[in-house]
């Protein structure tokens, strides 16, 4: 069924996470979805486009293309940009920020291009109003997003401002968070059924917690955040947007309260802890100091879900060792468990010695990571690098 008033989108992800985000935005009302490299296109009205900003767990941003056009050179492109009717979009009183991408193309400079594009916009409204627009990189009250590929050029807005993983729980971030979409991507990617425990033991500043716990709450994940970008539009509707707020925060469900979090460093723990007292979900998780070698869990079956830390401060050697560790935990104390690992490094994940039922491979930005799943029974065979 074609929605009326009904206009493209485009969601963008890190890469691995494209089907997921499709799931998401069918579940959500989209229609026409496409996956594409890192996004997904998609058809759908104001009020879907309020309600994907709010509720879409592995979206980074929502674009709303405005202009599509070949451009040949710099010169084309400002005379191209200066076409579009940028008064229809925004006030001359507003800041703006430009974005670049650019593959494939006689263009290659994505900060030139970002440049030319603010000049075009600027002069056209000095043109009509003797007056430019002043730029604002960190605090834009619009943000134009140029993605040219093999000479042909998308102007679009980006109606999300703030990147999505902003979700507005982060008290502190520790030393390697992991980001909020990767983590509720994976979430997504393991099959968890949200009913069974969830543990993160290694669980640093509780993203993986955090974001199963909105997950098997229903709770959407742009509810702490203050603003989108597109509550700075000319066409903001703010009735609509209260009828989203309230229609999607009336999904929400009892909470459920079998997700643990844990992590060896004291300092770790209270930055979770902040972190989900930040998000009100103290109902919902636990945080505890703990070695994960000594780790007994207190039901007999669960989903472990983690990303153990990588040898940037620790030597390969000790890197292989702790790794070699973890699997023996695993072994020893996870008996009945699903564990799904992220790690960077393929090497490393052999040093786990068993022998994983899946792998996935996801993108941490430009970071390819293996997303490995072990299933822990009663004699879950030894790989070769176990046995030593
Ligand atoms: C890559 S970080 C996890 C980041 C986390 N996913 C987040 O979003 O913040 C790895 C974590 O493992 C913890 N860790 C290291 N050795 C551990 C052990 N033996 N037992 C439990 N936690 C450990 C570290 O303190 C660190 O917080």
């Amino acid at each position: 069924m074609l929605i009326e008033n009904s206009f493209e989108m485009i969601a963008k992800t890190f890469a691995g996470l494209e089907s997921v985000l499709a799931d998401e935005l069918i579940g959500l009302g989209a229609d026409k979805v496409e996956t594409l490299k890192r996004g997904v296109r998609f058809y759908g009205d104001k009020k879907l486009m309020y309600l994907v900003n709010l509720s879409c767990r592995t979206a980074l941003y929502i674009l709303k293309p405005i202009s599509l056009f070949t451009v040949h050179d710099e010169n084309d492109l400002y005379k191209k940009i200066s076409e579009i009717p940028w008064w229809k979009f925004m006030d001359v009183n507003q800041k703006l920020a430009v974005d670049a991408v650019v593959y494939h193309s006689k263009l290659t400079h994505s900060k030139y291009i970002a440049l030319k594009t603010k000049d075009a916009i600027a002069d056209q409204f000095r043109e009509r109003e003797n007056k430019r627009p002043s730029v604002d990189i960190k605090y834009p009250d619009v943000k134009i997003h140029i993605h040219i590929s093999n000479n042909n050029c998308t102007v679009s807005l980006n109606s999300s401002g703030d990147p999505l993983y902003k979700r507005g729980y982060r008290v502190s971030g520790g030393t390697a968070p992991l980001n909020e979409v990767l983590a509720a991507g994976l979430l997504h990617l393991s099959g968890w059924d949200k009913k069974t425990p969830l543990i993160d033991p290694m669980c640093g500043s509780g993203t993986i917690i955090i974001e199963a716990a909105m997950i098997a709450n229903h709770i959407p994940p742009g509810i702490l955040r203050k603003s989108f970008g597109f509550h700075k539009w000319k066409d903001f509707s703010p009735e609509l947007w209260d009828q989203v707020m309230k229609e999607t925060k009336k999904a929400g469900q009892d909470l459920f309260s079998g997700i643990y979090g844990s992590d060896i460093s004291w300092g770790m723990v209270k930055i979770a802890r902040s972190n989900v007292s930040k998000a009100n979900l103290t109902n919902s998780i636990s945080v505890e100091v703990k070695n994960i070698s000594d780790y007994i869990p207190d039901t007999p079956k669960g989903i472990l879900v983690t990303n153990p830390p990588y040898g940037v401060r620790i030597t390969p050697a000790n890197t292989q060792f702790f790794y070699k560790e973890l699997g023996d935990s695993f072994k020893r104390n996870f008996t009945g468990f699903e564990a799904w690992v992220l790690a960077a490094d393929n090497e490393l994940i052999k040093h786990i010695g068993l022998r994983p039922s899946k792998k996935i491979i996801v993108f941490n930005g430009p970071i390819e990571c293996r997303f490995v799943k072990f299933e822990l029974y009663q004699g879950s065979k030894k790989t070769k690098h176990g046995k030593n």
